[in-house]
């Protein structure tokens, strides 16, 4: 594989002008206001991958946005990486709190990235991430150097709970055949200590409806004798913690698992300066569950955050007034063993339970997901540990991350394989964040790492 580095060096230019064109697209899932760009966006991922020299690319429709598979099969007895990706991204907003257009892709250089980053939203999630793999592919086929079939399987709703992939995934078993899935859509450590994602976090997504009086009210003439929904759901949801941020939910913890010891001894070995991550935040002090340290707050353990929460009058000066309904949005992050149907069955029962007289609640799921861990012992983490080894000149650590890709664990029980999470991202790449960005060190080390991977992982499944 000697010659990759020419080859990146070579193209690299025309890299990073085709990652650039993908990035104007505001394939934005969560807004129907965006459905002809997603129409574009598709139609762009097919002829990347028809670029590339895969030999069939469909584009696959399914109740909501369609997904892109891809293929390039050399021998059918070989064995099949399928490679999965999204090509939707979140909304920009914020919009005002982003120094350049969210769709007119920006390279500038930063502390962390001295060769440059390219900001625009989707440039690490997901659309730098998985165009990595496009252009990983096209080098093996150009070069000749594909030693195992590839399939992409590339979706437009992760962003929004990936619900149509799951029939997708039902109803094309066969087509979908493969040994291994590889994902780049997490992060790793930093880019002098590559990392390797060994978990995720499950998800449980909630909307709350908090209705007191059938109207709005004078706050002077009925304040302080009717309930007033906006107090009481947060008086609520601040209850949902006590003292020791652990939660409150009845049955919450039940079916967490402990690491043991060990475990966590391992973890704590992974180079994290508290200093440096309140900097970064310019907090002056972190924040959590007592007893767990900030790396085990956001990986191991299960967290309740609200999102968003709404009531009232917000605009500009004051209006006296008790609003007749309050909201708020929570997100439960899961650890592996907690099913997300039961937690959030758990929460609206007790969500209910502890509603005053008064008020009526109520709660509407919205979309979740089980967590997932990999086992490190396995060709595909050694394979993939090897191509970061080579690449990187140091070996990478496994981490669990607190993010979630819930569609991962529907992976293993539709299609019964493993996923392999080589990300090249960093937490400071401000996902989901305005400012969203991807080092172009980290683009082209991601191209470069990700054939040996194919090296490796076929030379050891022989
Ligand atoms: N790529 C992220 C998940 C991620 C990022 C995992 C970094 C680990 C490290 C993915 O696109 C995402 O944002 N997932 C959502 C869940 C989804 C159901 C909306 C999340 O984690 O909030
Ligand atoms: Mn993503
Ligand atoms: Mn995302």
């Amino acid at each position: 594989m000697n010659d990759i580095i020419s080859f990146i060096a070579e193209n690299k230019s025309r890299f990073i002008d085709e990652l650039v064109e993908l990035l104007k697209i505001p394939s934005i899932s969560a807004n129907p206001k965006y459905a002809n760009d997603m129409d574009i966006m598709a139609k762009a991922v097919q002829k990347s991958l028809l670029d590339a020299g895969c030999d069939l690319v469909e584009i696959c429709p399914t109740k909501g946005y369609p997904v892109i598979y891809g293929e390039k099969i050399i021998d059918p007895k070989l064995p099949t990486v399928l490679v999965y990706g999204h090509y939707d991204v979140q909304p920009a907003d914020p919009i005002d709190l982003w120094d350049s257009a969210p769709f007119e892709p920006t390279i500038k250089k930063t502390d962390i990235h001295p060769d440059g980053a390219i900001f625009a939203r989707g440039a690490c999630d997901d659309k730098g991430q998985f165009f990595m793999h496009v252009k990983a592919v096209e080098y093996m086929i150009k070069e000749d150097q594909l030693p195992c079939n590839v399939k992409f399987m590339i979706e437009g709703e992760e962003e929004v709970g990936s619900e149509s992939l799951a029939d997708f995934l039902v109803a094309n078993k066969e087509k979908l055949r493969n040994d291994i899935i590889l994902i780049s859509d997490t992060g790793m450590i930093s880019n002098t200590q590559p990392s390797i994602t060994t978990g995720l976090r499950g998800l449980s997504y909630v909307e709350v409806e908090v209705t007191g009086p059938n109207r709005d009210l004078h706050s002077g003439l009925y304040g302080g004798a009717v309930g007033n929904p906006i107090n009481i759901l947060t008086k609520m949801i601040a209850s949902l913690h006590d003292e020791n941020n652990h939660i409150t939910i009845p049955g919450f913890y039940d079916k967490v698992e402990e690491l043991p010891k060990e475990e966590r001894a391992e973890m704590a070995k992974a180079p994290f300066t508290l200093e440096a991550y309140k900097k970064a935040l310019d907090i002056d002090a972190v924040y959590g569950e007592k007893g767990y340290s900030t790396n085990e707050r956001n990986s191991i353990r299960p967290t309740l955050d609200v999102n968003g929460i709404w009531g009232g009058y917000t605009g500009e000066g004051a209006k006296t007034v008790i609003a007749s309904k309050a909201y708020a949005k929570i997100s439960m992050r899961l650890v592996p063993n907690q099913d997300w149907n039961e937690i959030t069955n758990l929460f609206t029962k007790h969500f209910n339970n502890i509603a005053p007289k008064g008020v009526t609640i109520k709660v509407t799921p919205h979309h979740g997901g089980q967590g997932y861990v990999t086992p490190i012992d396995t060709i595909g983490y050694q394979a993939a540990s090897k191509a970061y080894e080579i690449t990187f000149g140091k070996k990478p650590i496994p981490q669990r991350s607190g993010g979630s890709i819930p569609i991962v664990s529907l992976f293993e029980k539709e299609l019964g394989s493993k996923t392999i999470l080589m990300g090249f991202g960093l937490d400071s790449d401000a996902i989901h964040s305005p400012n969203e960005h991807f080092g172009i060190w980290n683009y082209l080390k991601g191209i470069e790492t990700i054939p040996y991977f194919y090296k490796y992982y076929t030379e050891m499944k022989e």
